[in-house]
């Protein structure tokens, strides 16, 4: 009985020590797997990331024939929107039951030509606003505003340059307006600030946000003391 026990005993080990081994033997051949949960989410700049959102349409957009007969002007541009900054109004009908961002966005997400408008699509610089008639809407009066002493705010001036052939800077705000390429490159681009160079797709690189302008301080001399 005695005998019988301590053999029982033994077996027992054994089995278990096979267990242990064994499980830590596969356990050490498993593919490793990263918990996800645990990985901190590092987000980067958004200004700066915003930038190269469209960077993929940049060389499509460089070697691109100029359609002469389509290009929009500064002039509509501003004309389009109730004061500088303002939520350009939908110069188009809104189709019926279309209100959503996916029947703007067939047409704003890329651009492109629309034959019934005669014009090139203005890509959006934020398609991630999804409620998009929130904010744009269609003109339906001209007379619903009274005179009041309220000056609109005017646009800054292009072309501020340090010296001539030096990257102008840039004379707006950068808040939702982090995506260049939407604004200043391809065919629906405003005429007189489509760059010449879309494919140089870090922008800030050269050009710096400086809302002030430089003043001509005639010939420049340094005075030796
Ligand atoms: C069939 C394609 C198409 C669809 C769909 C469409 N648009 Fe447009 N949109 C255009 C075109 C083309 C223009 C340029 C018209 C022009 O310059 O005369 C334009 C111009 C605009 C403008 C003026 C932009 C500016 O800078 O002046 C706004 C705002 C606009 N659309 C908003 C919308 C909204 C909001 C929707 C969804 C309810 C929408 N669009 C659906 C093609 C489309
Ligand atoms: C929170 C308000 C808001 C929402 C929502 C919004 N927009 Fe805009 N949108 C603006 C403002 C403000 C501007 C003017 C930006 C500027 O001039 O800096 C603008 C500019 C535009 C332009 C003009 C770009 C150009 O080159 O002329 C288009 C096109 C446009 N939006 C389309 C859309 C579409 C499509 C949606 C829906 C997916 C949408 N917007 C949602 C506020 C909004
Ligand atoms: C919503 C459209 C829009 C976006 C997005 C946008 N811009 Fe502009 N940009 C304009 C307009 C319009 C002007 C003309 C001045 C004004 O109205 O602010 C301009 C002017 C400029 C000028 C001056 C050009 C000259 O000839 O002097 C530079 C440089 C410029 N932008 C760079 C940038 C850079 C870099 C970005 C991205 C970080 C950017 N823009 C994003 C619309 C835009
Ligand atoms: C390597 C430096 C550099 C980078 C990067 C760069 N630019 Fe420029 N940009 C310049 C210079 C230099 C000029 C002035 C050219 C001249 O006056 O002959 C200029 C001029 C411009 C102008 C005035 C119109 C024109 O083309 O002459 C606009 C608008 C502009 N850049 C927008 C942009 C945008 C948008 C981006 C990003 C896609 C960008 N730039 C990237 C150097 C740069």
């Amino acid at each position: 009985m005695k005998r019988l026990f301590i053999i029982f005993l033994f077996t027992l080990l054994l089995a278990t020590t096979i267990g242990i081994w064994s499980y830590s033997y596969f356990e050490s051949h498993e593919e490793a797997t990263i918990e996800t949960s645990r990985i901190r989410e590092y987000s980067t700049i958004p200004s700066e990331s915003g930038m190269f959102e469209r960077a993929g349409f940049a060389m499509e957009y460089a070697n691109m024939p100029l359609d002469q007969e389509h290009q929009r002007k500064l002039k509509d541009y501003y004309d389009n929107r109730a004061f500088y900054g303002a939520p350009p109004t939908v110069p188009h009908p809104i189709e019926e039951g279309g209100i959503g961002s996916k029947a703007c966005l067939k047409c704003h997400q890329n651009g492109g030509f629309v034959d019934k408008y005669q014009a090139y699509t203005p890509v959006t610089p934020h398609p991630d606003k999804s409620n998009c008639v929130q904010c744009h809407v269609r003109v339906k009066s001209n007379s619903f505003f009274v005179p009041s002493s309220w000056v609109s705010n005017t646009a800054p001036s292009t072309g501020n340059q340090a010296l001539k052939g030096s990257p102008p800077i840039v004379p707006h705000s950068l808040q939702l307006r982090e995506n260049c390429l939407s604004c200043h490159a391809g065919p629906s681009a405003v005429k007189e600030i489509r760059t010449t160079h879309p494919e140089r797709i870090n922008c800030r690189q050269c050009h710096v946000i400086n809302e002030k302008k430089t003043v001509d301080i005639g010939t420049f001399k340094r005075e030796i003391k």
